[in-house]
């Protein structure tokens, strides 16, 4: 099945693409191979440090794109390495092709969709962590990059990004259902239900305007650092 950006609508096939988690780097960043039982093909998300982690992955696997929610460099550490060994095309979104250490081949556009062994995987952008910060989501399957992790949003610059990305997160990312996995660019996954009641605690209480930075949903005045540099 070719990898297309057009838009094919079809009910995803639990159990149809495999999903293999990669923790590489010092700041336990995650890329995801994600397989396609049926036809062996295979999309890489994020090349981060340690790229022999991730074609390990991916060995075996017709790998035929690789995605990147975004471009800060512990996300893309291991790039030239992975494009290097796979030869797969690049998607980024436009505002941050420039940087990359290679041009991509593909940008990506919100609600567009690139097809994997039949399956339809749907790209969101969703900016504030940064201008091009972009999700996949699959099925019940979301692969946020550094827009969303368990207990808060991602590490934001300004209260005017901060405030982005909240509205980002309302209007594109806690329209889906409870029972998603949230798979992120960090640490450990979370379900979707979980981290949206969090955040409905978050909007009924008072907030500083400044508020921006490390912010958790429940603990915003003193929320701890999070090992993501950037
Ligand atoms: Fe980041």
């Amino acid at each position: 099945m070719p990898i297309s950006p057009h838009h094919t609508p079809s009910m995803p096939a639990p159990g149809a693409l495999e999903i293999r988690k990669v923790s590489a780097g010092p700041y336990d960043n995650n890329a995801y191979v994600i397989v396609s039982r049926a036809t062996g093909e295979s999309v890489i998300v994020d090349t981060p440090a340690e790229p022999e982690k991730v074609l390990a992955a991916a060995a075996g696997t017709e790998v035929r794109a690789i995605l990147i929610t975004h471009c800060h460099p512990d996300h893309i550490q291991g790039h030239r390495e992975i494009v290097a060994a796979t030869g797969a095309p690049v998607w980024v979104h436009q505002s941050e092709a420039e940087m990359l250490p290679l041009p991509p081949q593909h940008l990506f556009q919100h609600l567009g969709a690139i097809q994997l062994g039949g399956q339809s995987l749907t790209i969101l952008h969703v900016p504030g962590h940064t201008t091009g910060g972009t999700a996949i989501l699959w099925g019940k399957q979301l692969f946020s990059g550094d827009t969303l992790f368990p207990n808060g949003p991602g590490k934001t610059w300004s209260p005017e990004a901060f405030l982005q990305l909240v509205s980002m997160l309302k209007e594109r990312i806690f329209i889906l259902g409870d029972d998603i996995a949230v798979r992120p660019g960090h640490g450990a996954d979370t379900l979707l239900g979980r981290e949206k009641q969090q955040f409905r605690l978050f909007e009924s209480r008072p907030h500083s305007p400044d508020l921006c930075g490390d912010v958790l949903w429940l603990a915003p005045s003193t929320a701890p650092s999070r090992a993501d540099p950037s």
